[in-house]
């Protein structure tokens, strides 16, 4: 069975302070799904506040995820973070491939897959985001983008390797602008995102975490996340705040 695993990425928002006091919040609100095996909760934070998030998680079904890494091992790369030092401090995922990071920072397919591999080379989770901007949508492209993004930034990766990969697929036109795919929209394109890794991966593509991300709120998790095809939410919004996100992680019971 496929686990399902509700991720917050808290982009770039949240001093250490909010952070420590909004995990403990949720911490208290989400007491009644620890033990229970098949769900998984993560929360993205800054940078700033991975070390502290970490220990104040420590004990719970909680686990922290960065929101990006650089694919090399130390030097001379002046602001950048590498693997080992989140791998350190405790951090378990990270995710990558971010439309905002392929947007506004250019990062291309081969890009990352090159930080996939890094991270996988540290034993940690990526995070792996995928999704289509509305043009590509309306032109009927939606098939074509994901399958190069899925080929290209999952390149040269064994089935053995996928196990530890999440998928994320993100329609760009539903990220923070409250337009969310229905579910039948999205239950159609996780199906087909399901198909590539199929070719890629084989069996293995059964059991790999595909979650949807794009405006999930507490009222449309249970629609979405009722869908066969997906495997939990990535959620941006409505993960800043304890009581949101917890009535979606509680939606996905
Ligand atoms: P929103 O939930 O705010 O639409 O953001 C989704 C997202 O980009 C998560 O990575």
């Amino acid at each position: 069975m496929r686990k399902t695993i509700i991720a917050g990425n808290w982009k770039m928002n949240k001093t250490n302070n909010e952070t420590i006091q909004i995990l403990n919040d949720l911490k208290k609100e989400i007491k009644e799904i620890e033990g229970i095996s098949n769900i998984g909760v993560v929360i993205g934070t800054p940078f700033t506040a991975l070390s502290d998030a970490v220990k104040t998680v420590e004990n719970s079904v909680i686990k922290i995820a960065a929101q990006n890494v650089y694919p090399k091992e130390s030097g001379a790369y002046t602001g950048e973070i590498s693997p080992a030092m989140l791998k350190d401090i405790g951090v378990e995922y990270v995710i990558l491939g971010h439309s905002e990071r392929r947007d506004y920072f250019k990062e291309s397919n081969s890009f990352i897959n090159e930080k996939i591999k890094a991270v996988l080379s540290h034993n940690m989770s990526p995070i792996f985001c995928i999704g289509e901007h509305l043009e590509d949508r309306e032109a009927g492209k939606v098939k074509e983008v994901i399958t190069k993004q899925v080929k290209e930034g999952l390149a040269n990766l064994s089935a053995d390797e996928m196990k530890k990969v999440i998928v994320a697929y993100e329609p760009i036109w539903a990220i923070g602008t409250g337009k969310t795919a229905t579910p039948e929209i999205a239950q159609e394109t996780h199906e087909q995102i399901r198909e590539v890794l199929k070719e890629m991966f084989g069996e293995t593509s059964k059991e790999i975490t595909i979650q949807y991300g794009g405006s999930m709120k507490p009222n449309n998790a249970k629609e979405l996340l009722s869908q066969k095809d997906i495997d939990g939410g990535l959620i941006g919004g409505a993960s800043l705040n304890a009581k949101d996100f917890s009535a979606i992680i509680k939606a996905a019971l």
